[in-house]
């Protein structure tokens, strides 16, 4: 697959000094931001919208932006998202009935476009949309919470997709650390999502050095 891209998920972050926690996350070598936009209905867990996102991209001008949307209606959301700022939107299957329909919005506001699936969803409701998207996230956590077991089951998911599809942009969310990270590797995931093994970690510069050692080696 292409080149593996780091990015942290700030969750767990100080979210009262997010713009300065990003800024961090960043120097520490992050290649880019995995934000996470929870609205108590589709995951049982609430952060923050597109107010919060218009805020920071003024202090992050340069950086990309992954807003990974666990909403129900995603639709609803896509212009404020668009207009704040964001650069990719992951929505997920089981939150719409016209997930093509939703890619389009996406890409008619000018962002790029991904699809989530949770880890009891077979990732054959893929395959309809590969072509529309930008990226596949594959979640090994049930969403709404950082600091959860990583689920190694929800793996072959990944290496089902590799294996059809070289190129396609990869993503792998939930539990994900220098601990885990390698067996991400080996099954072809190429966007790696990393919340508190990389958030909490006392030297985050450490961290992912560690962590690209292990998926350049
Ligand atoms: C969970 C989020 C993940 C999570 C990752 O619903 O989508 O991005 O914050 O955090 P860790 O790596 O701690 O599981
Ligand atoms: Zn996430």
């Amino acid at each position: 697959g292409s080149c593996c891209k780091l990015a942290p998920s700030i969750l767990n972050a100080d979210l009262s000094n997010l713009a300065a926690e990003c800024q961090k996350l960043m120097e520490a070598g992050s290649d880019y931001l995995h934000l996470d936009v929870m609205d108590g209905h589709f995951v049982p867990n609430l952060t923050f919208g597109h107010p919060v996102v218009k805020c920071l991209r003024p202090k992050l001008p340069d950086v990309f932006f992954e807003m990974h949307m666990m909403v129900a209606d995603p639709e609803k959301w896509i212009e404020g998202m668009a207009d704040a700022g964001a650069d990719m939107y992951t929505f997920h299957y089981e939150a719409t009935k016209d997930p093509a329909g939703c890619i389009r919005k996406i890409r008619e506001a000018g962002m790029k476009a991904g699809m989530g699936i949770n880890p009891p969803t077979d990732v054959e409701v893929v395959l309809p949309f590969i072509d529309l998207l930008d990226c596949v996230l594959i979640m090994t956590v049930n969403p709404g919470f950082g600091g959860q077991k990583f689920m190694s089951d929800c793996l072959p998911k990944i290496e089902f997709l590799r294996q059809k599809y070289k190129h396609l942009d990869i993503g792998v969310d939930g539990g994900v650390g220098p601990k885990t990270i390698q067996e991400c590797a080996d099954v072809g995931a190429n966007l790696i999502v990393s919340g508190s093994a990389l958030v909490q970690h006392e030297n985050p510069k450490l961290c992912i050095t560690q962590m690209r050692n292990i998926i350049n080696a």
